[in-house]
């Protein structure tokens, strides 16, 4: 599964993040390969932002990697393309080469039934806010990361 937001240094690091220390934490990992990138190249090479690092560390989870940007061979690569955002989402079915890499597109948050009962199904972008935006962010894609996982689980050979 590929993580996808628009500069690949804050939000989707943050749930690559999230997902590989669930995984671990389940003795799943290697199960699943997880990836991150950006709609947008602006930031590509950068690691994750400070602030981002930061704030997962204080729960435990390490962020990794450095930003790279989206491209069609990802839908070749990848079952599951998940958009932190709608505007991601939109930019990432621009990308997609046919139909069926359209249906690998989906928002995270789909998979936080909290999420989808509220109808709040984006992950806001906190680059330009403040620190509290980044705790905001660290929340919502653990539920819906914890949502996506408990959904593969079934599939899942342990
Ligand atoms: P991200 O946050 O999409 O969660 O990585 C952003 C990072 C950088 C910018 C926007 C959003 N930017 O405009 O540079």
């Amino acid at each position: 599964m590929l993580f996808v937001c628009l500069g690949n240094i804050c939000r989707s690091p943050t749930a690559e993040g999230v997902m590989a220390h669930l995984l671990h934490e389940k003795g799943l990992e290697g199960q699943i390969e997880i990836d991150s990138a950006g709609t947008g190249g602006w930031h590509v090479g950068s690691a994750p932002d400070t602030r981002a690092t930061g704030a997962a560390e204080c729960r435990g989870v390490t962020l990794e990697g450095a930003a790279r940007q989206v491209t069609a061979d990802d839908f070749e690569g990848f079952d599951l393309l998940l958009a932190m955002d709608r505007q991601n989402a939109a930019d990432l079915h621009e990308l997609a080469p046919d139909d069926q890499a359209r249906r690998k597109v989906r928002l995270l948050r789909e998979f936080d039934p909290e999420a989808v009962a509220a109808g709040e199904l984006d992950v806001p972008d906190p680059y330009y806010g403040g620190a509290d935006g980044f705790e905001d962010v660290l929340d919502l894609v653990t539920r819906a990361c914890q949502g996506l996982l408990a959904e593969l689980r079934p599939n899942l050979a342990r």
